[in-house]
């Protein structure tokens, strides 16, 4: 079944033309890497997927059973709401229903011998069960905790949030939610190691569709099956993996690359013999190479081989090989350190990464090192 499709999209902001010509087919079963440089338009593909926005020509076709879930950018209004309510708010229809029956609960105490109102309950309550009404509350339960949350801040409010937790959040409540296709924008970007690899399990585990963009390529590579790169203005979709894209890609690179010089040296023979012959005995067959020549579909080089600007920063003098050093310390704030004993050498050219739980003392490390703390 296809979730959603885009029938020759073109979209422009002023006179740059982002997306041109663009078609794409998404079935219920994809999952998919969505790829590309910064700026190429990977946020604006979900923007028009989801509707948000509009292309400037073509068409989107959604059937009336897909439903999409994609994070907004900022959550409004909820700042009294407790975390594990707002992830809730994904299924006002088990709300609502759970509204209903804490109404007719009411109604039976108020009224105890109505058999109408007993078997309303009923009802109500089987109707709960089986929307997974009671699952429902436990899942919330998990994926909080999955994407990080300890159960004591279940129950905070979400004023009480950083931004990023809020961003987690809001992951929460989409994938507590009954879409049956997720557009993930950077989703790993509020996650420490722990909630990555348990969203990695997750998703892999969940029967539903989904795009992911992810500057993490080990996400990548084992959550999704196909990749779509954004190139030319138009979508190149590849099947077998992430890791297999990549090899792919080059390929295709390379094939292109043969293609596009066959073709510059046929271009240049031609016009050799147009050259040759415009003037001379041969005309008629010059001016017909000629239309030929413009008639001919030209090939471009792959776009990332087109020539771009280049760099070159001049580099002071070089300090010292031993960058930084950091003896006996303990890191932390008065009386509570959150880390102790502490020795490490950093070198010129090291290229640390530097992990942990959230909470654990990354940023108090790098503001200790900077003087801040
Ligand atoms: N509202 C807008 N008005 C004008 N240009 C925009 C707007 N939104 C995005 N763009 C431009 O569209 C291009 C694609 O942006 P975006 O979809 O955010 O790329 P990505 O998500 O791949 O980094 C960029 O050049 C960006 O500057
Ligand atoms: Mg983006």
């Amino acid at each position: 079944m296809t979730l959603l499709a885009g029938e020759n999209i073109l979209k422009q902001y002023s006179d740059y033309i982002i997306f041109e010509e663009m078609s794409f087919s998404i079935g219920d079963n994809d999952r998919i890497g969505l790829v590309g440089p910064n700026g190429i338009g990977k946020t604006t593909l979900f923007e028009i997927m989801t509707g948000n926005i509009s292309p400037d020509q073509g068409k989107i076709v959604k059937p009336k059973s897909s439903l999409i879930g994609y994070v907004e950018q900022e959550i409004i209004g909820h700042d009294n709401t407790i975390l594990i309510d707002f992830v809730a708010t994904a299924r006002e229809d088990l709300l609502k229903l759970k509204a209903d029956i804490d109404r007719i609960a009411h109604e039976l105490e108020e009224n105890p011998e109505s058999h109408k109102t007993l078997e309303k309950l009923g009802n109500y309550q089987h109707r709960f069960e089986t929307e997974g009404g009671y699952a429902f509350e436990s899942e919330i339960k998990i994926i909080l905790a999955g994407l990080g949350f300890p159960r004591d801040r279940f129950q905070s409010r979400m004023s009480s949030f950083s931004g990023g937790e809020k961003n987690r959040a809001s992951l929460a409540r989409l994938l507590a939610g009954r879409s049956n296709l997720l557009l993930l924008d950077e989703p790993t970007n509020h996650l420490d190691i722990e909630s990555t690899i348990w969203l990695e399990e997750y998703l892999k585990s969940l029967n539903k569709a989904y795009i992911i963009v992810s500057h993490d390529r080990t996400f990548l590579a084992n959550t999704i099956d196909k990749v779509w790169e954004i190139t030319s203005k138009k979508i190149d979709q590849y099947f077998n993996g992430f890791d297999k894209f990549l090899v792919e890609r080059e390929e295709r690179r390379r094939l292109k690359r043969h293609i596009f010089k066959h073709q510059q040296d046929e271009i240049r023979q031609i016009e050799y013999f147009i050259r040759k012959n415009m003037a001379g005995q041969k005309t008629k067959q010059a001016q017909s190479k000629q239309k030929y020549l413009e008639r001919m579909e030209k090939f471009d080089l792959p776009e990332s081989e087109q020539i771009g600007p280049s760099f070159t920063v001049e580099a002071g003098q070089r300090s010292h090989n031993l960058v930084l050093a950091i003896e006996d310390a303990s890191f932390g704030y008065g009386h509570r350190p959150l880390l102790s004993d502490v020795n490490l050498n950093i070198y010129r050219g090291d290229r640390i990464g530097l992990i942990g739980v959230n909470g654990s003392g990354k940023t108090t490390i790098l503001k200790t090192i900077l003087g801040e703390v």
